[in-house]
Parts: structure tokens; C-alpha cells; sequence
């Protein structure tokens, strides 16, 4: 293939995917304001296609309204609810549907362009990219699973349900993400040694970085993010407006055991007991939190010895070995902001408690949380290289 025509296939396939990181992160901001405006379970259907309509005229909305006061969130929690209520909640989660099947067009239609009618993708490539119109359409189908558990006895969705919900959407928009930076930093056949080297990642430079300290940060926070949706699920936030102490004390054994010995077996609560999930979503925290430090920092330390040692050698550094186009300027500002995110959201997160749980920090919160996961899903790909 002619190397014009490599080049502006490369430039769209990164708008693609920009495009659709973009609209996803669009997508999971609606979503989590519709779970915190308390909307999710304003809409009792799923009409994958004629769903697309939201009610044209007044009789129209009636009807929606009264399909929903058939339903045990009417029925238990929002009795006194008006029609322009209503509406406000029906709003948030339409924008939140219609948004998602925007987002499975902009997966399917440029891929299939590729694939079929230019043929520009081939093997490997085509089912890492065809895997994408396939996610968003499960990721609608779990949505349907999760509301359906809100619309049976009691008018809250479930908590596993939820998480399944969210970690498919972090899945996909990690997926999204690593995949433009494979078409954006392209691994470069030949060494930079023209290019002035010194500024550019190499291997030898990542081979410095510790891998334990990745993994672990990998782990903890993989669980930190499990235990925060379980969290937001059974609205385990509120249950103590205290801290450090839970019910003024550090260790609140009396919720503990006497609610572990009533009802709930040992797996249940673990993964369902509301004061057991804040205890442990607040504390593990703040391990998390310094575990992701030690990584930043012992990393910041590591890359700044490494380029002191290679300057006192008097070696021109990195010769002849950086292979990507990532500069160590871009490898600092990605660990300085990984070690804010990081330093941040156990802030904001003691704050949320503190505060009873408002919008607006729970809000941050998730935020945070899709970029300090973002931050440290790029300095893993450079290290991985
Ligand atoms: C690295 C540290 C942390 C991470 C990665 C993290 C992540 C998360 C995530 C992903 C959620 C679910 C958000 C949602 O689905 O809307 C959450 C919820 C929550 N987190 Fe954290 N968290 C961290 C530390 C903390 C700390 C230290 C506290 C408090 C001491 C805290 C308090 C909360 C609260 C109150 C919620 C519930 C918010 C709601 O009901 O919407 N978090 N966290």
C-alpha cells in the first residue's frame, strides 16, 4: 500500500476512535447522573429501535407516566411525583439511551466502511476493531438486565447487576483508549537515533520501573473500583457520616456482628452488607491510594536517576534505542497527574461522606475514578512496549 494512503488510513482510524472515546465518556457521565439523579428507572421498556421516540404530545406522556406508576418505584418511593417531574427523570435516561445507540453507530458504521466497502483492514486488525460494535451491543443488553432488576419488589437496581454495567463500560473505553494509542505512538521500525534520542522513551529507560509496583497498584485498584460500585448500588455512602471513625469507632463491630449473625452469610456479607462495603471501600482507600504513590514516585525517581546516570556516563542517552514516538516529558506529566488523581480522590471521597453524599462530589468521584484508571492504563502501555 502506497505510504500516503497508510497515512491518512492511520489519521482515520485515531478520529474514529477519538470520536468514540469521546462520546463513551459522554455516554458514562449521562449514566452516572442518571443513577444519581435517581432517573434510571424512569423508562419501564426496552424498544431497541422505535425506543428512539421519546412521547410527542400530552397523551402521550400520560401514558408513559402511568406505565410507570405501575411500577414499585412509583409505588414506594415517588407517590407524590408530578408529570413535569417525571419528565425531568424520563429525560436524563432517554439522552443516556439514545446516546448509547449513537455510540454503536459510530462503532459499527466507519468499521464496517473499513472492512467491507474500503477493505482496508484485514486479519488481526479486523477483529480488534470488530469487536467493538459487538461490546457496545452487549453493554446495551446488560444496561436492560440491570434496570429490569430495579422494576421487580424493590425500586433499586442490583448492586452486581451495576457493577457488571459499569466495568463493561470501563472495558470498553480502556479498550477504545489503548487502541488509539497503538495508531497514535506507531512503534517505529527503525531507532530514533536521528531524532534526538535523549527525549524519547526507550527500553533500557522502562526496564528501571518497578513491575510489582504496577501490578499491585493493578489489583488494588481493580478491587477499590469493585467495592466504590458496590458502593453506589446499595448507597452504602450514607450509612455513616463519620470519619475516620464508623458510628464513632474505628472498627464498628456492633453493625458488623450483629448483621453478620442475623441474615447474612459469610459471602453475602462480604459482597452485600452495606456498613461492611464502606468500611472497607474507605480504608482500602487509602491503601490504594498510597499504594499507586509508591509506584508514582518510585517510578518518578527511578526515571530521573536513570537519565542522571546516562549523562555523567557521558553516553548520548538512549542511542539508538527508543523505539516509540513518546517523549519522557509526556512520561513525567502522565506520572505527576496519575500521582494527583491519586492524591485527590481519597479527598474527595472522605469529603462525600462527610457531606451525606451530594451530586456534585459523588459526581467528581466517578470522575476521578475514570481517570486516575486512564492515567495508569497509559504509563502500563508505555511500560509494556
Ligand atoms: C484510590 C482510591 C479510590 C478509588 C479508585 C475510588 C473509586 C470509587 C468508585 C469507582 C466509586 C463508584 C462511583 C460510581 O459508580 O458512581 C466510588 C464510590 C464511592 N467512594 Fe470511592 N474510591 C476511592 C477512595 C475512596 C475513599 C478513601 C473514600 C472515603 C473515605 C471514598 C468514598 C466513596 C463514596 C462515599 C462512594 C459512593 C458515591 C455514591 O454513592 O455515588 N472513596 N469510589
Amino acid at each position: 500500500m502506497k505510504q500516503a494512503s497508510v497515512h491518512s488510513q492511520r489519521r482515520f482510524k485515531k478520529i474514529w476512535l477519538m470520536s468514540l472515546f469521546s462520546l463513551s465518556l459522554l455516554l458514562m457521565i449521562i449514566g452516572n447522573l442518571t443513577r444519581l439523579t435517581g432517573s434510571g428507572l424512569s423508562m419501564v421498556n426496552w424498544e431497541p429501535i422505535m425506543g428512539s421516540i421519546p412521547p410527542l404530545n400530552e397523551s402521550q406522556w400520560q401514558e408513559d407516566f402511568q406505565q410507570y406508576q405501575e411500577y414499585p418505584q412509583y409505588r414506594i418511593k415517588n407517590q407524590a411525583m408530578t408529570l413535569s417531574e417525571f419528565k425531568f427523570i424520563f429525560y436524563f435516561e432517554y439522552i443516556h439511551r439514545i446516546l448509547g445507540r449513537l455510540v454503536g453507530l459510530v462503532a459499527l458504521l466507519p468499521f464496517l466502511w473499513l472492512a467491507a466497502a474500503s477493505r482496508h483492514i484485514k486479519g488481526k486488525e479486523l477483529l480488534q476493531l470488530g469487536i467493538l460494535p459487538v461490546l457496545v451491543g452487549m453493554q446495551g443488553f446488560v444496561g436492560w438486565y440491570m434496570v429490569k432488576s430495579g422494576l421487580i419488589n424493590v425500586p433499586e437496581v442490583s448492586h452486581f447487576r451495576l457493577a457488571l454495567h459499569l466495568f463493561l463500560a470501563l472495558f470498553f473505553i480502556s479498550y477504545v483508549f489503548v487502541l488509539f494509542l497503538k495508531y497514535h505512538y506507531i512503534k517505529l521500525a527503525e531507532p530514533l537515533a536521528k531524532h534526538d534520542p535523549a527525549s524519547y522513551v526507550s527500553a533500557d529507560m522502562l526496564a528501571v520501573l518497578s513491575k510489582p509496583a504496577l501490578l499491585f497498584s493493578w489489583v488494588f485498584l481493580a478491587l477499590q473500583t469493585l467495592y466504590g460500585v458496590f458502593m453506589a448500588g446499595l448507597r452504602a455512602g450514607r450509612v455513616s457520616a463519620d470519619y475516620p471513625t464508623m458510628f464513632g469507632q474505628f472498627f464498628p463491630k456492633e453493625q458488623f456482628i450483629g448483621l453478620a449473625d442475623a441474615k447474612f452469610g459469610l459471602l453475602q456479607f462480604m459482597f452485600s452488607h452495606a456498613v461492611f462495603i464502606h468500611f472497607i471501600h474507605r480504608h482500602l482507600g487509602i491503601i490504594t491510594a498510597l499504594i499507586i504513590l509508591f509506584f508514582v514516585l518510585s517510578s518518578l525517581i527511578k526515571i530521573y536517576g536513570w537519565q542522571q546516570n546516562q549523562q555523567n556516563q557521558h553516553k548520548p542517552a538512549c542511542e539508538g534505542r527508543a523505539s516509540m514516538k513518546v517523549k519522557v516529558k509526556t512520561l513525567y506529566t502522565a506520572f505527576f497527574l496519575l500521582g494527583a488523581a491519586v492524591l485527590l480522590q481519597p479527598l474527595v471521597g472522605i469529603l462525600a461522606i462527610l457531606w451525606h453524599v451530594p451530586v456534585s462530589l459523588a459526581f467528581v468521584h466517578f470522575l476521578l475514578a475514570i481517570i486516575l484508571l486512564h492515567l495508569l492504563l497509559f504509563v502500563t502501555w508505555i511500560q509494556a512496549k
